[in-house]
């Protein structure tokens, strides 16, 4: 099935100029990036967009790091997008990503791991609404 998942190249990526060699990889792997805006995240964009970790004890460095510098908001789309990103990307934990991942290839630890992909198709509509309207998407 034909899907969308919610894509965000974080801020230890686009500080290293990797942008262009993060997107070669999603790209590489079919899929499309149909939506794309480079940000600077407000505290309170980041903290609702990650308020699920709320409780944890690495919330409050989290916020902090995706509002050190900007990020990349990307909509991709392509077949099972959700399940197929979360492949390219790799585990959360570099040290445990495949080879050919993201996070193996430019990620810097389980924190600045270079990139963020949705869990299920249902947060994938959710974290898009936060980002982009409907007109922002082109197929
Ligand atoms: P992400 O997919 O964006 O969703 C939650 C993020 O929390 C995760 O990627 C990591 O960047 C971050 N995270 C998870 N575990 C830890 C940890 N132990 N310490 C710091 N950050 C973490």
């Amino acid at each position: 099935m034909t899907e969308r998942t919610f894509s965000i190249i974080k801020p230890d990526a686009t500080r290293r100029n990797l942008t262009g060699k993060v997107n070669a990889v999603i790209e590489d792997a079919g899929l499309r990036i149909v939506a794309q805006r480079r940000i600077r995240m407000s505290d309170a964009q980041a903290k609702k967009f990650y308020e699920v970790h709320a409780e944890r004890p690495f919330y409050g460095e989290l916020v902090e790091f995706m509002t050190s510098a900007p990020v990349v908001v990307q909509v991709l789309e392509g077949e099972n997008a959700v399940a197929k990103y979360r492949e390219v990307m790799g585990a959360t934990n570099p040290a445990q990503a495949a080879d050919g991942t993201i996070r193996k290839l430019y990620a810097e630890s389980v924190g600045e791991n270079s990139v963020h992909g949705s869990d299920s198709l249902e947060n994938a509509k959710l974290e898009i609404a936060q980002f982009f309207t409907e007109a922002d998407i082109v197929g």
